[in-house]
């Protein structure tokens, strides 16, 4: 066991086993190139603790959740920054497993959610929410929190991990925190540090077309995703993945906007592809 003053850092399932824990555990899953965000989840982490629980946070690059041929390879893993900034958040426990820690050679078994999973980012990227879901539940079984914390900007996620948990029993309560936007508007996002100068001018698009469209006093499904992709491709890097109202539970499309309405943006800039998502009124 490893300490970057406070925080305990673990990197085997062993090692979790043999530790004591306080109640209430809360659960900050992520995979590293901690940012501001990170900083929230944590943040709500601690107050779900309160004094007497602690604030894990793990730390996974899940080579399962990446397609062939995406970032997995270059995705930043900044391990000294990431230590530095669990312990400046107050994180008590840091689990960072190796791949092979997390999965045997031999694995065959995977956890997959079919429903909500095939639509939007299921679609373009296969897979992607199985290696997500797989990741999750064993990270739920190793560290059993008490509760975990999940941010909106990934919202079709927090929609299957809900899911998961109620279909498989997990007796983990599911904290959402509201999306963490730059300065400018940007959700934050580890992914943004691929930008260009450029690009990431050009990225501040998406919050504006989804204000845009979700302000302009439309219930037509297809006139606000209308709009939103007309000021979508008013930035000339842009290249739209898709543009979708769904109802924020069943993730189905819908023809108008009600009360449990969300709209839901994947656009590339270069070759980043980046997410984010509005409710609607
Ligand atoms: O949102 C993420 O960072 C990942 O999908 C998660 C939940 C940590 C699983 O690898």
């Amino acid at each position: 066991m490893d300490r970057v003053a406070g925080v305990k850092i673990l990197t085997t399932i062993a090692a979790v086993g043999a530790e004591p824990r306080r109640k209430p555990r809360v659960l900050v899953p992520t995979m590293g190139a901690l940012h501001k965000a990170h900083g929230e989840l944590i943040r709500v982490a601690r107050e779900r603790a309160g004094k007497d629980g602690e604030v894990v946070v793990s730390i996974f690059v899940n080579p399962l959740q990446f397609e062939p041929g995406s970032d997995y390879e270059r995705y930043p893993r900044p391990q000294k920054a990431d230590e530095e900034f669990c312990r400046s958040a107050g994180v008590d426990l840091l689990f960072r497993p190796s791949v092979e820690e997390v999965y045997p050679n031999d694995r065959s078994t995977f956890v997959e959610e079919i429903s909500l999973s095939s639509t939007l980012e299921g679609k373009s990227r296969p897979g992607h929410f199985r290696g997500v879901c797989t990741v999750v539940a064993k990270l739920f079984n190793i560290l059993a929190p008490d509760a975990a914390v999940f941010g909106e900007k990934d919202f079709q996620q927090l929609a299957i991990v809900r899911r998961m948990v109620r279909d498989l029993n997990f007796n983990i309560d599911i904290v959402a925190v509201p999306t963490v936007r730059e300065e400018d508007d940007l959700a934050c996002s580890s992914r943004n540090q691929y930008l260009n100068p450029e690009e990431r001018k050009q990225a501040t698009i998406l919050h504006d077309a989804l204000r845009a469209a979700a302000n302009a006093g439309k219930r037509s499904a297809s006139d606000i995703v209308a709009l939103a992709r007309k000021t979508i491709n008013e930035a000339p890097l842009a290249r739209i993945d898709y543009v979708e109202v769904v109802d924020a539970e069943t993730l189905q499309p819908l023809e108008m906007s009600g009360p449990n309405t969300v709209l839901l943006v994947a656009v590339f800039f270069g070759k980043t592809r980046l997410i984010d998502n509005i409710t609607l009124a």
